[in-house]
């Protein structure tokens, strides 16, 4: 969340949400100023007669044409930001893609398992999801969950069809509201330090009548709860019925190991940062070796890669170049060297061994390793902050507006898609089975 802040405020310049608020404001005081001309203009008025007034209509008209004609040309400014320019600067004409250039690192699993859904039920899914996300009670969920990681979760939840639905960090409820979207009979376990009802009383925020919250003064971390009595409780008895979704900005190798003890398979993760950004030791981190096709980076100030990023610094507002990835002793692994947890609060340096050895133990308990693909291409939605070099192909390739539109995702402000951090769905269990 942190980092979203962050990133957030280098973002305000590219974000055409601010840009419009930047020329309501403006359209705003200009026209108090042109208010006051005109009282002052009917104060000479009655003071000079009528030659005066007619020199000084003049006169206004004169000025503002000038003035109008920069507005104008301001506007024209802000559209040179258009994600088709950045994508003409890459040698694109906006059909073909460069998703995956720079390398899409993957966690193996035991058995090279993967997911039972297509990119066609993905498909099936989008049609469905975008009507409900169109009804969702927090429409601006800042430094929340956007349309692409919402999808994910819901189209996931659904398919599972689990018993019991665990979340570790509720924020406003958003997440609460997309697992509900997906199973409306079952029941929710919610833990989250500050209570989404709190948020109630500023603004738009979910609480569900059938969650069990942990939060506020009842908040317990994830790590921390007695899962048998939780799940006694709640019926529970096979744990491979559990979902568990992970929002909470921790350390996820440390909650990786937190669930496998507790015996759940079915975890996702919505913040899968990529290596060198984020506020916490990542799944995308930890698998970002050399020995995964994709992985594995340079501190080389001349390497190709080193010239491919500077240059895509400069168009995606996430990307980082060299000098950002690579931290003291060509330190590239996690971010710059650190193992970062509990929203940047924490980091410490972890050698490059002790990386290598994270990676296969992931590798030594997973059973499915899947990250979910943007929803579309950014000429159709226009983000600017993620790097498609450094994701998958999206489910809407760039090219075909006419799904896009027909799907309805043309009614959703380009916000919506700005949220992509390469949310994944893991299936875990202990090593040897
Ligand atoms: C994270 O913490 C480190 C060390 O305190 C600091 O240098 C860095 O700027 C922080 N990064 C973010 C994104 O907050
Ligand atoms: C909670 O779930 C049960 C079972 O699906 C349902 O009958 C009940 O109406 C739900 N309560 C609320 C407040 O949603």
């Amino acid at each position: 969340m942190l980092e979203r802040v962050l990133s957030m405020r280098r973002a305000t310049q590219f974000s055409e949400e601010g840009d419009d608020d930047d020329e309501g404001d403006e359209s705003k005081t200009k026209k108090t100023s042109h208010i006051a001309f005109v009282t002052r203009a009917t104060n000479l008025f009655s003071r000079f007669g009528y030659l005066w007034p007619c020199l000084l209509l003049c006169l206004i008209i004169l000025f503002l044409i000038p003035s109008l004609i920069s507005h104008s040309r301001s506007i024209v400014c802000v559209s040179s930001y258009d994600p088709t320019s950045r994508l003409g600067f890459f040698g694109l004409d906006g059909l073909e893609s460069d998703f995956g250039s720079l390398g899409v690192p993957w966690c193996r699993s035991k058995h090279g398992k993967t997911v039972e859904w297509t990119a066609k039920d993905l498909l099936k899914g989008l049609e469905e999801f975008v009507p409900i996300y169109e009804t969702r009670p927090i429409k601006n969920n800042m430094y929340g969950m956007g349309f692409d990681h919402s999808f994910g979760l819901w189209f996931i939840a659904r398919w599972l069809k689990p018993d019991l639905m665990i979340e570790s960090g509720a924020f406003k409820g958003h997440s609460t509201w997309v697992l509900r979207q997906a199973m409306p009979g079952t029941p929710i376990v919610s833990l989250s330090p500050r209570h989404p009802e709190k948020y109630l009383k500023k603004g738009p925020a979910y609480v569900d009548g059938n969650c069990t919250y942990f939060a506020g003064k009842n908040f317990v971390d994830f790590g921390s709860v007695d899962w048998r009595v939780v799940l006694k409780k709640h019926g529970i008895t096979d744990l491979s019925r559990v979902l568990i979704f992970f929002d909470d900005h921790q350390n996820e190798l440390k909650r990786l190991k937190q669930a496998l003890k507790a015996g759940f398979r079915h975890l996702v993760f919505e913040d899968n940062y990529d290596t060198g950004t984020g506020d916490h030791y990542s799944l995308r981190q930890i698998c970002d070796q050399f020995y995964i096709r994709g992985g594995g980076h340079s501190c080389y100030k001349d390497s190709d890669e080193a010239r491919i990023r500077s240059k895509r610094k400069k168009f995606w507002e996430k990307a980082v170049d060299i000098e950002e990835l690579c931290g003291p002793g060509e330190a590239w692994w996690g971010v710059r060297g650190q193992m970062r947890d509990d929203f940047n609060h924490s980091n410490k340096a972890i050698s490059y061994a002790k990386h290598f050895e994270n990676s296969r133990f992931v590798e030594s308990v997973l059973n499915v390793y899947w990250e979910l693909p943007p929803v579309a291409g950014p000429s159709l939605t226009h983000q600017t902050r993620y790097d498609p070099a450094r994701a998958t192909s999206p489910i809407v390739e760039d090219g075909r507006f006419g799904l896009f539109q027909r799907l309805g995702l043309t009614r959703f402000e380009t916000s919506v898609f700005n949220g992509y951090t390469q949310m994944v769905y893991l299936q875990i269990s202990e090593r040897g089975s």
